[in-house]
């Protein structure tokens, strides 16, 4: 059993067979097949380069691992627990494939930077992904603000109605926020894409390996610059993960909105039926199923976070077994926001957006009686006096169960003889919105403005 494992030399017993699944890590380790292949390749280039194995044993490595990697990829490779991981699976493989040549692989490497460099290589792939599937619902949101640039609907503090805005602003927050996260991606990468390897267990090698030879093969544009902290630093991980968490936060917040916006009271949307379900007790049931699952999934990736941070804490230099923890919440934490772009792209595309009914919406609820308050400082009053008179001419038409837009001139010159003619000009819904010119406001001048700033990129 022992002299089966690649470490079984200085073992006279077996390891338990419990013990062995346990500390396995293969099961979900095996997604870095690729990678680890890649890496090796890379590294066995740099071995022969440097004369520290023979040219020969190279070609046969190289031509090894990539039969290895073609039954992998068809489905024709036995993935073993006793060979704990992916390394060793691989590692192993190609010895008994190979012999003598596979045996010299592992030389100047260990698994700690052989798992940190696979890892790093993983990681750097999916960002770029990610990032597209971003661009993707922006995309999303940029074609439904455009298709609704007209519509207004009510803005919302404490969720009252505050002002009214246009739909397409509305959506171009979102805009913001996910080109955001798009940018700490992007930043997250820079530290992500740095080559590990040649950091050996912890100490660094006493073989002279070339390591910006074989940060060239896999195009890192840097190495990392000690070897304890190359084996032992997960923070690149952990800043994706928390670049992540705030991703899905706004998802969740997004989420939030469409499943509000989706009720009988709102209406102000429609999901296609292809993004809901139905209720098997209810009839006339059209449940938001997904973003209701995505603003619950905000929970594991936040967990996910959590729990490698967790495992990261008080962890002693340099590598700790402690470590195999991190893979899981990692590959999870890039499925979800993967999964949850993803659908989020093509249900934002799809979404019916019910203009009358926002607007009308948009018209209740004193939403622009700030206006009349500008209206009125623009007439000379202090604008603190001018809230006061405005407040009052609410209470009024909340007593008559009136609009302001409904009060005659007459009724208006009761609360401030400044008022005239010009003030039904001030508030009617286009006038409100297109009033509020300034830079980043929501007047429709300045969200086509927006909109075509962010087609751009910039
Ligand atoms: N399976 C291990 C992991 O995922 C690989 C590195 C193990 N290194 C070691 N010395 N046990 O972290």
């Amino acid at each position: 059993m022992t002299k089966d494992k690649l470490w079984g030399g200085r073992f006279t017993q077996p390891t338990d067979k419990f013990v062995e699944e346990f500390t396995a890590s293969i099961d979900f380790d095996k997604r870095l097949y690729h990678q680890d292949i890649r890496g090796s390749i890379a590294h066995a280039r740099m071995l022969g380069k440097q004369g520290i194995i023979p040219m020969e044993d190279v070609e046969e490595i190289i031509h090894g691992l990539q039969e290895i990697l073609r039954q992998i990829e068809s489905g024709h490779f036995d993935f073993s627990v006793a060979l704990e991981d992916i390394h060793m699976n691989i590692e192993s493989r190609l010895s008994a494939k190979i012999g003598e040549a596979g045996k010299r692989l592992h030389t100047g490497r260990s698994r700690n930077d052989q798992v940190a460099l696979d890892i790093r290589l993983y990681l750097r792939d999916e960002i770029v992904e990610i990032a597209a599937y971003i661009e993707m619902l922006v995309d999303a949101l940029l074609f439904q603000a455009e298709e609704n640039l007209g519509v207004i609907m009510p803005g919302y503090t404490h969720l009252q109605t505050a002002q009214p805005i246009l739909f397409a602003h509305h959506m171009l927050a979102y805009v913001e926020m996910f080109r955001r996260d798009a940018g700490r991606l992007e930043d997250c990468l820079k530290r992500v894409n740095v080559l590990p390897l040649g950091a050996g267990a912890l100490a660094g090698t006493t073989f002279p390996i070339d390591r910006e030879h074989v940060a060239e093969l896999l195009e890192f544009p840097q190495v990392t610059r000690n070897s304890l902290d190359s084996v032992s630093d997960r923070d690149f991980a952990l800043e994706f993960m928390s670049a992540s968490s705030i991703l899905m936060m706004h998802l969740s917040r997004f989420s939030e909105e469409l499943i509000l916006w989706s009720t009988s009271e709102f209406r102000f949307i429609d999901l296609s039926d292809g993004f809901c379900t139905g209720s098997s007790i209810m009839p006339q049931k059209k449940n938001p199923d997904v973003p209701e699952l995505v603003r619950g999934k905000t929970g594991r990736v936040y967990g996910n976070l959590m729990a490698l941070l967790t495992v990261m804490k008080s962890l002693p230099l340099a590598y700790n077994k402690d470590m195999q923890e991190d893979k899981e919440p990692l590959f999870d934490t890039i499925d979800t926001v993967k999964g949850s772009l993803k659908i989020f792209a093509e249900m934002i595309r799809e979404m019916r957006v019910n203009g009358d009914t926002m607007r009308a919406a948009a018209a209740k609820g004193f939403s622009t009686a700030t206006d009349v308050a500008d209206y009125l400082v623009r007439k000379g009053m202090a604008f603190r006096d001018a809230h006061e008179v405005v407040g009052k001419s609410v209470a009024y038409c909340i007593a008559q169960g009136r609009d302001l837009p409904e009060l005659t001139l007459q009724e208006w010159q009761v609360f401030s003889d400044r008022i005239g003619e010009d003030i039904y000009d001030c508030i009617t819904l286009e006038a409100s919105v297109n009033a509020r010119a300034a830079t980043g406001g929501t007047a429709l001048e300045r969200v086509k403005e927006e909109i075509e700033r962010a087609k751009s990129g910039r």
